[in-house]
């Protein structure tokens, strides 16, 4: 068979039907799924030929927009499939997590008539000659579903009109976002952290029966199981240590942050890679976060509200919180300036049986890139989307 036409023309990724006998290999050459197993072929035959461009498209060393621009074909590559593989693994041990502990899997809208996370970041669209915008993220919605089914979870795309291109934001994201009522911020703190190092127990767990896909999809690193209790820093302890370790909010006129600062991500994650663990940074001063947060009974000045910053990456997740009585809610609006007309059925909310509660929001290509050693958020995805870049 290997004098014929087909083989000698055959290209790069051509499919195949291989025929032969599936026995036991005593050398157990082959890794991973197929482990002390050998196909003895016997005939081939060629199902759908590849053209021979196909070497003239990128190679391993192009440029990251010959690759995106050719991401379609990139995928089938060695790393590039792991990370998809892994992913899909990565999502199965939040939904696993999460039904163990008793939630809901919801799916709320993406097209949407409000804001949750500021003016700025949001994408506009005309939705049948409305203002319509795609979702920053689901939670309004989930603190709707509380009453209805208690602690709930969705995992799907938020969007950010995000201005400016790093190594860490999209324009589409996968949002984790989960809503629990009837609890306090520690509680709030516990479930965030029992998520994140329970996910990765499990993540590991499941690795072991795959290394050789851990190894592709990490570069070769081990999964990083984490220890409980997380580092916790409340914002102004971040502040005294940015003064303290030479982390300038303008490190050419070496000005400090004071309080009410907010620390961007690049001073942000050098505290995060000082540290070296993972940290929950909590209690943001209510002027630089969103509306719906819930003020500290002790500082009125301060939210209850965290941040999981991870090394390497930086936040992680985002949550706090909300206020669940109507009068607060309404002070959150005109500090955003929001009219509150299209927020009636959020506010309803507080109108009919409110109660304590609170949710938090990860960035999953995030959480994978920690994982799984990716340096670039736009190799955790399938088809990456940030300005500039639609397609394939
Ligand atoms: O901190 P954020 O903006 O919080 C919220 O959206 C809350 N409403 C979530 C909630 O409480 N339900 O975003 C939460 C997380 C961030 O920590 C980050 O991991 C991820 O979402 N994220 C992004 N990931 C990639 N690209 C972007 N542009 C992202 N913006 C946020």
């Amino acid at each position: 068979m290997c004098q014929t036409l087909d083989a000698v023309t055959l290209c790069r990724e051509a499919a195949i039907a291989v025929y032969g006998r599936w026995v036991k290999d005593k050398k157990e050459r082959a890794k991973g799924t197929f482990s002390g197993f050998e196909l003895q072929a016997d005939y081939w035959e060629l199902v759908g030929e590849s053209s021979s461009d196909i070497d003239m498209l990128f190679t391993k060393d192009s440029s990251p927009d010959i690759l995106l621009n050719q991401r379609h074909l990139v995928l089938r590559g060695s790393r590039a499939s792991s990370i998809l593989k892994m992913r899909s693994i990565i999502t199965q041990c939040f939904r696993e997590h999460l039904f163990d502990e008793g939630y809901t899997e919801l799916s709320p809208p993406t097209l949407v008539n409000t804001q949750c996370e500021g003016g700025s970041t949001l994408f506009k669209f005309d939705f049948f000659e409305q203002e319509g915008y795609l979702t920053q993220s689901s939670q309004l919605y989930l603190e709707t579903a509380i009453p209805s089914v208690g602690d709930c979870f969705c995992i799907l795309p938020s969007y950010r009109a995000e201005k400016s291109s790093t190594r860490r934001h999209l324009a589409e994201f996968h949002h984790l976002e989960a809503e629990r009522p009837f609890i306090t911020f520690e509680d709030l703190l516990q479930s965030i952290e029992n998520l994140v190092v329970d996910v990765i127990d499990r993540v590991a767990k499941k690795a072991e029966k795959f290394p050789d896909l851990v190894a592709r999809a990490t570069n070769g690193k081990p999964i990083k199981r984490l220890e409980r209790p997380f580092l916790r820093m409340t914002y102004e302890d971040a502040v005294a240590y940015c003064r303290e370790h030479s982390i300038y909010k303008d490190p050419e006129t070496e000005t400090h942050f004071e309080f009410g600062d907010d620390i961007p991500e690049k001073p942000e994650r050098e505290m995060t890679d000082k540290i070296n663990k993972p940290i929950m940074l909590c209690k943001f001063p209510a002027s630089m976060k969103s509306f719906y947060m819930q003020k500290c009974e002790d500082d009125r000045r301060l939210t209850e509200s965290v941040d999981v910053l991870l090394p390497g990456v930086g936040e992680v997740v985002g949550g706090s919180m909300r206020m669940w009585k109507p009068d607060e809610l309404f002070e959150g609006y005109e500090k955003e300036g929001i009219d509150p007309a299209a927020y009636v059925w959020y506010t309803d909310q507080r109108k009919y049986g409110s109660c304590p509660h609170g949710g938090y929001g990860l960035g999953l290509e995030r959480f994978i890139c920690y994982l799984l050693n990716i340096h670039h958020i736009r190799d955790a995805c399938m088809y990456p989307r940030y300005r500039g870049r639609i397609s394939p």
